[in-house]
């Protein structure tokens, strides 16, 4: 059966995603250990804004490469799609090439990947900072609130799931706004995994017991924030993200946006409402996706996942494609 009247993510879309993810990622991995982050970025940026055009939709872009005057293509505000004014009306959240500096220098989890909902269901997150907290699917609503500390957060996952704080793992962006939380972290005993770019596949990894990650903390990018909770909506898990701004430019940025209270805590579901689908193509390998491999023989393959809200389905999907 076909999704209800109401609800514009036809369940053929939501294989079609794939395609431009692919598309993305193929387009970026050209460029895996060049060295050239905006060269990576751009080839991802111009193959996405292509693979769009081949969908049965009326696309936006919600959150995208920044705005018109700072962007040539998936500016924020951008139409995309096949079928403007008649296809279904879809907000889209995309982030061509996530890890710029993981493709450049060949390091791991970089990929291509977007989030699409009805219109009006994705946060338009300005590009600033996001303080954020995750946890995998399980636990009771509401077990994380990054109003709480860190320590308080991860008594009680640690409470949860029947273990000692010490036994808990959090993935944290090794980046030097993070030393007193990695020091708090250390000083209960936690495993802290550091990142060094990533967070998308960060956040993810709390859903996935093989990366025995229990918890993503720290401050990122807002646009990252809003994909990684289209993710978790699909396969469950809880995130709380917090604006952090660092200066008034920021501030009336998010005020265009409609944001008004710059302190609000928003959960998943303030981030993400209704129906949703996430896709993702690994550009380099890592804990969530391979990485696009070139084969001997003129073929290369790539590995994606896409996932739905509404009926918690994930695919997972290889594809094997003749080198262009
Ligand atoms: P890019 O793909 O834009 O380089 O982002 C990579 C990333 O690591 C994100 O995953 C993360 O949210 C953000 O950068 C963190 O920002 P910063 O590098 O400024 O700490």
């Amino acid at each position: 059966m076909n999704s209800p009247a109401d609800n514009p993510l036809d369940r053929i879309l939501v294989l079609e995603m794939v395609r431009v993810t692919e598309a993305a990622a193929v387009a970026a991995s050209k460029l895996i250990g060049r060295g050239d982050e905006k060269a990576a970025d751009a080839a991802a940026v111009e193959a996405m804004r292509k693979a769009f055009d081949t969908l049965y939709m009326d696309g936006t872009v919600v959150i995208g490469e920044g705005e018109r005057d700072e962007a040539p293509m998936l500016y924020i505000g951008e139409k995309v799609g096949g079928a403007p004014g008649k296809g279904p009306k879809i907000d889209i959240a995309l982030d061509p090439l996530e890890g710029t500096t993981i493709t450049a220098k060949a390091g791991p989890n970089s990929l291509a990947v977007l989030a699409a909902s009805a219109e009006g269901c994705l946060l338009n997150a300005p590009d600033v900072y996001m303080d954020k907290i995750a946890v995998g699917p399980g636990y009771p609503d509401g077990i994380i609130d990054l109003a709480k500390t860190a320590t308080e957060n991860v008594t009680a996952v640690a409470d949860a799931k029947g273990v000692r704080p010490a036994d808990i793992i959090v993935c944290v962006l090794d980046r030097p706004r993070h030393a007193e939380l990695i020091a708090e972290l250390r000083g209960i005993g936690c495993g802290v995994v550091l990142i060094g770019d990533g967070d998308v596949a960060g956040v993810i990894a709390v859903t996935d017991e093989d990366t025995t990650i229990d918890m993503y903390m720290g401050q990122g990018g807002a646009p990252e924030g809003v994909l990684a909770a289209a993710a978790l909506r699909c396969v469950g898990g809880q995130f709380n993200g917090r604006l952090a701004f660092r200066n008034e430019d920021e501030k009336a940025r998010a005020r265009k946006w409609g944001i008004q209270d710059f302190d609000r805590i928003y959960t998943r579901d303030d981030l993400v409402k209704g129906d949703c689908i996430f896709a993702a193509t690994g550009v380099t390998s890592g804990s969530l996706l391979e990485g696009v491999k070139y084969r001997r023989g003129g073929t290369m393959t790539t590995e994606s996942v896409v996932m739905r809200a509404s009926s918690g389905t994930v695919r997972w999907i290889k594809g094997e494609h003749k080198v262009g």
